[in-house]
């Protein structure tokens, strides 16, 4: 889809649709006024009361140019949120039929605009031969004349709902179309495509290194893992020497291991790497928005299935920090894979530590699918996270990590255990995840409830959210 941001009046613009913004309560806008009389009749006729979400249409409107006027709900003013508005008003209006949609600012923000159009706009149908649903082809949001940086503003939100789009086209391939390899390739083409550096460590490297932990899940599959590092550096490096670390879970299927899972909605074990795709989208971002704090992108990836080499349930394997971990449940592996790549990155000298992963089924318990678990050993940094996620949208909670936790992981024959029991399954995960995070200033963020939909919503399809990406750019372009 096309983007652009216009500067017109109403009248001028061309569009198959030209959308406006509606409150609750409040009297149209004076530039609607040739279309009063149809407004009064349809909130006389009940139809259309400006509640959210709430899409009126009336052709070939009198003095425009645009073939339909859309008239937007918007609800209280106080508890509008412009994206969602025009991510729902673009799904419902590209289903019928609208190409050229035109979104009639009348001063409101172009970055949430733009943003919820390229997200509405996505759906994950690229297999499907027949039947793809139907998509806009140009979104322009227009405003009356260029006050502060509308443009600066409108290409930053395009470049972050465009990369939002690129985790979630990762996060949906299906494990035949995404090994841990081809992710390293994808990941490869990000970094060529927008100037930042790759590497990537093999599984040689990394028996070299002694990371235990992650090989003891790779050694199941056929299918090689890998460390992906994707590096950000400014032009100039700041001179607090801060140096921040993304890392994401890129289990790119999770069958559970020996210790299987159910058949049901096991399918959906494809979205396990979706911490790991949070993170590359989010750095495909900052490639274009330069922040002025150096980055790196840390994704181990592995697949982890059940076979002859598979390990087994009270195998103890070594980490690459060297504390020795009882394998109790196979299918806690992406704590196993993260472990590795944390203490990777601290020796690479990162000072602050952000991870994001699909890690347990006990958050989605604990929190749904609205918000992410966020857990830290460092309140300041969280701070900073909660503040970047609120500023985009995107809902985190603050979980708890008192000590009391900490023995749940206690080992009668190794260092630690990689389970803690039946209950606070999502603390005693993150908890596993501090004892090798250790004093570095870290932030867990666990997403296992919030990348996937079960169920489409009005402002967004079914399937992978890409949340994330946009709390970490902001994070970064904040610091
Ligand atoms: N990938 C799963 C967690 C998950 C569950 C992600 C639901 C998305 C939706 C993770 O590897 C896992 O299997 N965790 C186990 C841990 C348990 C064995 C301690 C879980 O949550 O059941
Ligand atoms: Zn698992
Ligand atoms: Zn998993």
């Amino acid at each position: 889809m096309e983007t652009k941001l216009q500067y017109q009046p109403l009248d001028k613009i061309e569009a198959d649709a030209v959308a406006v913004v509606l409150f609750e309560g409040e009297p149209a806008p004076s530039e609607l006024k040739f279309a009063y009389g149809w407004l009064d009749v349809l909130r006389e006729s009940g139809e259309f009361s400006s509640k959210a979400n709430e899409l009126a249409t009336l052709h070939q409107p009198s003095t425009l140019r645009a073939k339909r006027l859309v008239a937007v709900g918007a609800g209280k003013r106080d508890s509008f949120d412009l994206r969602k508005t025009v991510s729902t008003a673009v799904r419902a209006l590209k289903e019928k039929g609208v190409k050229k949609l035109a979104w009639w600012l009348n001063g409101s923000d172009p970055e949430a605009a733009v943003e919820g159009a390229v997200l509405g706009n996505f759906e994950p149908d690229q297999y499907k031969t027949a039947d793809q649903g139907k998509s806009l082809e140009l979104f322009c949001a227009v405003a009356a004349t260029n006050g502060a940086d509308l443009d600066g503003a409108f290409e930053r939100g395009r470049i972050l709902a465009e990369s939002q789009n690129f985790t979630r086209e990762l996060a949906n391939e299906p494990a035949n179309r995404l090994t841990p390899l081809m992710l390293a390739d994808r990941a490869r083409a990000m970094a060529e495509e927008c100037g930042l550096e790759y590497e990537a460590l093999d599984q040689d490297r990394m028996r070299q290194l002694g990371m235990g932990a992650l090989l003891g899940v790779a050694q199941g599959s056929i299918e090689p893992p890998a460390l992906i590092i994707v590096r950000y550096k400014p032009e100039s490096a700041p001179k607090s020497g801060d140096h921040l670390a993304l890392v994401g879970k890129g289990v790119t299927f999770d069958t559970g291991g020996v210790s299987i899972k159910p058949a049901e909605g096991m399918e959906k074990m494809k979205y396990d790497m979706a911490g790991g795709a949070a993170v590359l989208g989010a750095m495909r971002a900052i490639s274009k928005l330069k922040p002025s704090i150096p980055v790196t992108a840390f994704v181990p990836t592995v697949e982890n299935m059940v076979g002859g080499r598979a390990q087994r349930p009270g195998d103890i394997v070594k980490s690459f920090d060297g504390k020795t971990v009882e394998v109790l449940n196979t299918d806690a592996e992406g704590r196993l894979i993260l472990i590795d790549a944390i203490t990777y990155a601290k020796r690479q000298g990162c000072t602050h530590l952000v991870d994001a992963a699909t890690l347990t089924g006990a958050i989605v318990v604990a929190l749904g699918h609205v918000n992410v678990g966020a857990f830290t050993n460092n309140e300041a940094l969280l701070g900073r996270v909660m503040a970047a996620a609120r500023a985009e949208g995107e809902k985190m909670w603050h979980m708890p990590l008192d000590d009391d936790y900490k023995e749940l992981l206690k080992s009668a024959f190794a260092d630690l255990a990689n389970i803690g029991g039946r209950w606070g399954g999502a603390v005693s995960a993150a908890w596993f995840l501090r004892e090798f995070a250790g004093d570095t200033p870290w932030v867990h963020l666990d997403i296992a409830g919030t990348a996937w939909l079960d169920d489409a919503r009005p402002y967004m399809a079914k399937g992978p959210t890409g949340v994330c990406v946009r709390t970490f750019t902001k994070l970064a372009m904040g610091w």
